[in-house]
């Protein structure tokens, strides 16, 4: 049997608009400043980061390559920093690790969020203060948990009931006391500027207010030797713009700390209320300001708090895509460009780069838009819209479904995609044996290989050979 699916964005059909939300340019070759990072710029249709011009750090390191805007990265830190002012920021290091990373964040003030053995490694290495480091994770091994607490974490978030007994035996083991925050669901939901604050509990984070199973974990944790009970921990979703979905979730999470208050006798001294701050990957998305969001989160949990008598606990929040998304781009090279005609005659463009789904699968994973510039020259051209796809044996492998870009695009162009620094480099693959591209730093003029480009001996390394 054959199912169909109404056409969707890959089967258009017809003339060739695009999104009602992608404005034909004046020009292709400007930047739109919001969607790149802060030094970014076009020096005669050349893209300079950091002071690099990318034609030349492309001759030097090759392509596909991510361009990491170290001044970006560490002003978004910073001013995440100083919006959450007498909060703790913990950078969320899923979005984009490695152990330069975990150093500026530190440099900078921030603490660390890790959610695997890996990214505690990476954190490890860098030399970041473990008392600093938050430890993730909806599924973490007695091993695991064993090496966290052994490190020294400041606060391991447990997720589960089950979880709670492991670490109970790592601290008894350890003969440690390991400081607690209990990760809760509060029916909250929110992507972009909506959320849902319905029965959103069905997932496997957390421990669901609802159904009692946060109120368990808090008196386990509570009663457990070896354990300290600090806090509560909600995170609601990804690319929200706005407080809305914030304030419900603190509503609900703070009338649990209360009611811990009231039951058990303890005032809880922490309250983390997650990540998810979103960011301008197209000219579509308006993200909040952070000093925005936090007065407006401030003013929540202060309103809350008076509301229910209970006295402010010290509060954090997780950013990872808001302080690393803009400060990468990801630089190609076109190979081919192909128009290929479609049903009632219009054509579509589609400009293929040396990467794809391997060096950014969010496209494919989540329907994402992003934008992109020719990155290496000036183009006098009329604009054309166009369809970035990667070379993998995929056909959903497209980086930028729609984009206006000059027309005459041709094989050896540069071309650079923004909004790529977080949840990129992280969640790469191999895929097809792609070797994974490297990250380069740029600031003031110099160029520093953060993380090398993948070799062909790093993927045969775990190939046992033939027998
Ligand atoms: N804290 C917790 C507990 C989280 O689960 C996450 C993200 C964050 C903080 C950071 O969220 P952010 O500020 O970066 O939005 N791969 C997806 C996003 C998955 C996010 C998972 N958790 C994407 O590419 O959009």
């Amino acid at each position: 049997m054959t199912t169909t699916h109404e056409a969707g964005w890959a089967h258009a059909a017809g003339a060739l608009r695009g999104p009602s939300w992608l404005r034909r340019p004046a020009d292709p070759n400007e930047l739109v400043p919001a969607l790149w990072s802060r030094t970014a710029r076009k020096h005669d249709g050349e893209l300079v980061v950091g002071g690099v011009g990318l034609a030349d750090l492309a001759a030097e390191v090759g392509t596909p390559a991510y361009v990491l805007d170290e001044d970006d990265f560490r002003h978004r830190a910073r001013a995440f920093r100083d919006a959450f002012a007498g909060w703790d920021v913990y950078y969320a290091a899923k979005a984009f690790v490695c152990t330069a990373v975990a150093a500026w964040v530190a440099e900078e003030g921030l603490c660390l969020d890790v959610c695997s053995d890996g990214e505690l490694t990476v954190a490890l290495r860098a030399g970041v203060d473990p008392a600093r480091i938050e430890y993730h994770g909806n599924n973490k091994t007695q091993p695991e948990l064993r090496r966290a607490v052994d490190a020294g974490v400041g606060r391991v978030v447990v997720d589960s009931l089950v979880e709670i007994d492991r670490l109970v035996a790592v601290t008894a083991d350890l003969g440690r006391t390991q400081p607690v925050m209990v990760r809760v669901t509060a029916g909250v939901e929110a992507h972009t500027h909506e959320y849902i604050a319905t029965a959103h509990e069905d997932q496997k984070f957390g421990l669901s207010i609802t159904s009692g199973d946060a109120m368990d974990a808090v008196r386990r944790v509570h009663q457990a030797p070896g354990l300290e009970l600090q806090g509560l921990h909600s995170h609601i979703g990804s690319q929200i713009f706005d407080a809305s979905g914030f304030e419900v979730a603190a509503r609900r999470v703070l009338a649990l700390h209360a009611r811990v208050r009231d039951e058990l006798g303890v005032e809880m001294p922490q309250l983390d209320l997650g990540g998810g701050f979103g960011i301008a990957y197209t000219t579509q998305d308006d993200p909040a300001d952070p000093a925005d969001l936090a007065t407006d989160m401030r003013r929540i949990v202060i309103h809350e708090c008076r509301a229910l008598g209970i006295a402010e606990p010290h509060l954090s929040v997780e950013p990872g895509r808001a302080i690393a998304g803009p400060a990468m781009c990801t630089l190609y090279t076109i190979g081919t460009v192909k128009p290929v005609r479609l049903d009632g005659g219009a054509v579509r463009t589609y400009v293929s780069v040396d990467g794809g789904m391997s060096d950014n699968i969010r496209t494919a994973l989540y329907d994402a838009d992003y934008s992109a510039t020719l990155a290496g020259r000036h183009s006098d051209a009329e604009p054309t819209l166009a369809r970035v796809v990667g070379k993998h044996c995929e056909a959903g492998d497209v980086v930028v479904k729609d984009e206006f870009l000059p027309g005459d695009v041709r094989p050896g162009d540069l071309l650079a995609v923004p909004g790529t620094g977080a949840y990129c480099r992280s969640m790469a693959s191999n895929y097809n044996h792609a070797l994974r591209p490297p990250v380069v730093a740029v600031r003031d003029g110099a160029a520093r290989v953060v993380v090398r480009r993948e070799t062909v001996d790093d993927l045969l390394a775990t190939d046992e050979g033939v027998a």
